[in-house]
């Protein structure tokens, strides 16, 4: 198990199977790197079917958990399918996708061993979805989000990115969400750091305090101090649960983020929000293994008092990080592999 300098354990990573996408959703971060490129573009800097592999047993290896799988679109990959069968034993496998390519292969995905899925749906009105996806896949997305339900991926979790152009929609989609059983929805706090335009941010606490009135009952997690919302349906026969993911200035939020990030040309990234990486060579299990220990051990926490100035010099703020952790160097042998 690697653990960073401030006592966070890495338990799960996010791989980006390709920076294209067939949506060009306004506020997307795009896992940090900027803008997608087309479905169309060429492909010829993603991880091949074999490297994805490597990377996935190294983090095995190293007692990585779960690995969500992310894009741009990680459905325009032919071989997702065969990525998540011959993901290593064990490891949790949970893939975040626009949903408008989930139809027809729901039941292949769980065939082949996934777990989870989420699905990025910001509008339950189909022009509304339209001008912020910058497509018109509103009824795949539907269907999409039917069949994996149909296929046994309950609870699907609807992510629905909260900013000036969706707020007005929170209230229908949280209907959406207790009418209909085995969906969840996650509001994700907009963050304006890499996608821009910090004007489009909204009050989340508006938000909390919303949901905390048209809850029937709160329960609040003790990671992240992260609460559920649960609601009951107009029956009265059915709930939905709600959650608020808001990372933005939230220094928990970062002190439990234990994951790293693998970027579709095969770099990793020890924090979402910051614009190092790390690229991962030639992709051998070694330099592999010692870019896992080398990014880990250089994480630091994004939001949060982490440093202060003492005497003119900038040292760790001990309130905030508690008992230094040290990391374990590994030292890795060429022939390691
Ligand atoms: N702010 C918050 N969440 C975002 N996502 C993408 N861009 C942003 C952003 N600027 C989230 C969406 C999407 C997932 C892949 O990343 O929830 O479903
Ligand atoms: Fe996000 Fe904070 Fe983790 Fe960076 S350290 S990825 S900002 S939670």
């Amino acid at each position: 198990m690697l653990v960073d300098g401030f006592g966070r354990e890495l338990t799960e990573i996010r791989v980006s199977l390709t920076d294209r996408c067939n949506f060009d959703c306004v506020y997307c971060h795009n896992e940090g790197l900027g803008d997608t490129r087309g479905p169309m573009a060429p492909q010829d800097e993603e991880l091949s079917t074999e490297a994805v592999l490597r990377v996935l047993s190294v983090a095995a290896d190293l007692d990585v958990e779960a690995v969500k799988l992310t894009g741009g679109e990680p459905m325009l990959r032919e071989d997702l399918e065969e990525i998540v069968r011959r993901a290593p034993d064990g490891m949790e496998v949970s893939l975040t996708t626009n949903g408008s390519m989930l139809a027809d292969r729901a039941d292949g995905l769980v065939e082949a061993g996934l777990e989870r899925v989420n699905v990025s749906q910001d509008a339950v009105d189909p022009e509304a979805f339209a001008e912020i996806t910058q497509s018109g896949a509103y009824d795949q997305v539907i269907e999409g989000v039917d069949a994996a339900l149909d296929a046994g991926l309950d609870p699907v979790k609807l992510n629905m990115v909260v900013f000036e152009g969706t707020a007005e929609y929170v209230p229908q989609l949280v209907d959406r969400v207790a009418e209909r059983d085995g969906l969840r929805l996650q509001l994700i706090e907009y963050m304006p750091e890499i996608a821009g335009h910090p004007e489009w941010a909204v009050d989340i606490d508006r938000v909390h305090e919303w949901l905390a009135e048209r809850a029937d009952r709160i329960e609040t997690r003790e990671m992240h101090d992260r609460k559920r919302y649960f609601i009951a349906d107009g029956d009265g026969d059915g709930e939905g649960m709600v959650e608020v993911v808001d990372p933005v200035e939230n220094t928990d939020f970062c002190e439990n983020c234990h994951r790293v990030r693998v970027t579709h040309d095969g770099s990793l990234k020890g924090c979402l929000n910051r614009p190092r990486v790390h690229p991962m060579g030639e992709l051998t299990e070694a330099e592999i293994r010692a870019a896992f220990h080398e990014v880990v051990a250089d994480r630091v926490p994004y939001y949060g008092e982490f440093m202060v100035q003492e005497d003119g010099e900038w040292v760790r703020n001990e309130e905030y990080v508690g008992e230094r952790t040290v990391v374990e160097h590994i030292s890795v042998r060429a022939d390691d592999d």
